[in-house]
C-alpha cells in the first residue's frame, strides 16, 4: 500500500515513530511535516532521537491563528495529496495538523486512519476537543487506545470501523525507553537528583491564555516543598515574557526537552505535575504520580487507577494532591495495550 501520515507537532513525531518504523517495512509510507512545530528542540531533536524517517515533504506552515493556520495547511496538504495519490491518509492526535489533514483527504474521498481516535474532553471550548470530535467523524479506521474511547464513539453514533489498539506511546516507551533511563545527565546537568524534584509542564491554551490561571499555577508551582524542573514550551515562554511574571527561585525553567531526556527527567521526578496528555500517560507508566493541572483529561484510566489527580489551576487544590499522591505499591493495572500498537494497526490496514 501507499499511505500518507501527517504530522506536524512534537506528540505526533513520538507516535509516528514506532508506526513508521513498521509500515515501511512492508508498506510505501509518505511523512509530510506541517511545520506546525518548528524549532529544533520543537521538532528537529525528535526526529533525530527517535530515527524518524526525513520527511518527504516539510509545509513550513508555522504559527497563525486557528483558522489562519488550519486553512493553510488545509490548501498545502491537498496539493501533496493529489499529487501522490495515496490509498488512505493517516493522521495522529488532536492538534490543528490533525484536522487539516483529516479534511484535505476526506474532501478528495480517500480513506482517513486516525490514531488516538473517541477520546473526549467534553469541553468544547478546547481546540483540541473541536479537532478530535470533527477528525473521527471523518475516518474510515478509528483506532481507539481503550473501551472508554471506543464507547464515546458508540455514543456519536460511530461504530463501524472502530478498533480497540492500545496506544503507540506505549510502543514508543518499549522501543526507547532503555536508552532514556541510561541518562543520569539529564538530571544532574540541572543539579537535580533522583526523587528530590518535581517536574512540571504547562502550555494547554486554556492554561496560558488568561494572565490569573497562567500566574495562579506558577504561583502554586513556587510553593511546593521541593525544587521543580519546567521545561516551558514556547507559548508559555512568551506568555510569562508579555506578562512580566516572576517565577519563584525554586522552579527552575528548562529549554523543551527532547524524547530521551524528557522521559529520564520524568522517571526521576517524585510527582509531575502537567497539563499535557501524553505525559500523564507516561507518568502511568513510568509509575510516577501525577497532578494535572485541568478540570477534566481525556486519560480517564489513569485517575480511576488513583495515579492522576485533576487538580485545575487553584493552588491549594495543586499543593493537597501533590501531599496526597500515590505511593509507590499502588496498584498499577495495565492499561493502553501491550506495546504492539503499531503492527495492529498496519495489520488491519493492509
Ligand atoms: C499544539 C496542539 C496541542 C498539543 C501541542 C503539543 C493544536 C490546536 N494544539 O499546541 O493539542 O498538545 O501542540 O505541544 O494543534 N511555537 C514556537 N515554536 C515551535 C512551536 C510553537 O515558538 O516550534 C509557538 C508558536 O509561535 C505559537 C505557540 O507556540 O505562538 C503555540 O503553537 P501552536 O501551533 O498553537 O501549538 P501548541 O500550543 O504547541
Amino acid at each position: 500500500m501507499k499511505l500518507v501520515s501527517v504530522v506536524g507537532a512534537r506528540p505526533q513525531f513520538i507516535k509516528a515513530s514506532p508506526l513508521s518504523r513498521e509500515l515501511r517495512l512492508r508498506h510505501q509510507e509518505i511523512l509530510v511535516h506541517t511545520g506546525q512545530h518548528y524549532d529544533h528542540g520543537m521538532s528537529d531533536v525528535f526526529f533525530e532521537e527517535l530515527g524518524i524517517p526525513a520527511p518527504e515533504y516539510h509545509l513550513g506552515i508555522g504559527s497563525a491563528t486557528h483558522g489562519a493556520q488550519t486553512g493553510a495547511m488545509l490548501a498545502a496538504v491537498e496539493a501533496v495529496l493529489q499529487k501522490e495519490s495515496p490509498e488512505a491518509v493517516i493522521v495522529y492526535g488532536d492538534t490543528n495538523s490533525t484536522l487539516a489533514g483529516a479534511l484535505a483527504a476526506a474532501k478528495l474521498h480517500l480513506p482517513v486512519a486516525h490514531v488516538e481516535a473517541g477520546l473526549r474532553s467534553f469541553n468544547r471550548r478546547m481546540p483540541e476537543e473541536i479537532n478530535r470530535v470533527l477528525t473521527d467523524h471523518l475516518s474510515t479506521w478509528l483506532f481507539a487506545p481503550s473501551e472508554v474511547a471506543r464507547r464515546q464513539l458508540a455514543q456519536e453514533g460511530i461504530s463501524r470501523g472502530v478498533h480497540v489498539v492500545g496506544d503507540l506511546m506505549v510502543d514508543a516507551l518499549r522501543l526507547h525507553g532503555a536508552r532514556a533511563a541510561a541518562r543520569p545527565e539529564a538530571l544532574t546537568r540541572h543539579g537535580l537528583g533522583a526523587g528530590a524534584y518535581y517536574l512540571a509542564t504547562v502550555h494547554r491554551a486554556e492554561n496560558t491564555d488568561d494572565a490569573d490561571t497562567l500566574r495562579r499555577i506558577l504561583g502554586a508551582l513556587g510553593a511546593l516543598d521541593k525544587p521543580v524542573a519546567l521545561p516551558l514550551h514556547p507559548r508559555t515562554q512568551k506568555r510569562v515574557a508579555e506578562l512580566g511574571i516572576k517565577i519563584d527561585g525554586n522552579v527552575r525553567v528548562l529549554a523543551p526537552q527532547g524524547y530521551l531526556d524528557m522521559l529520564a527527567l520524568q522517571r526521576g521526578a517524585a510527582c509531575i505535575l502537567t497539563d499535557s496528555g501524553g505525559i500523564q500517560k507516561e507518568a502511568y507508566h513510568l509509575r510516577v504520580p501525577c497532578v494535572t493541572l485541568r478540570d477534566e483529561t481525556e486519560w480517564v484510566e489513569t485517575v480511576a487507577a488513583g495515579w492522576n489527580t485533576m487538580a485545575g489551576a487553584e493552588p491549594e487544590r495543586i499543593l493537597a494532591a501533590v501531599a496526597r499522591r500515590a505511593g509507590p505499591d499502588a496498584p498499577h493495572p495495565d492499561l493502553y495495550g501491550d506495546g504492539m500498537t503499531a503492527r495492529r494497526i498496519v495489520e488491519i490496514l493492509a
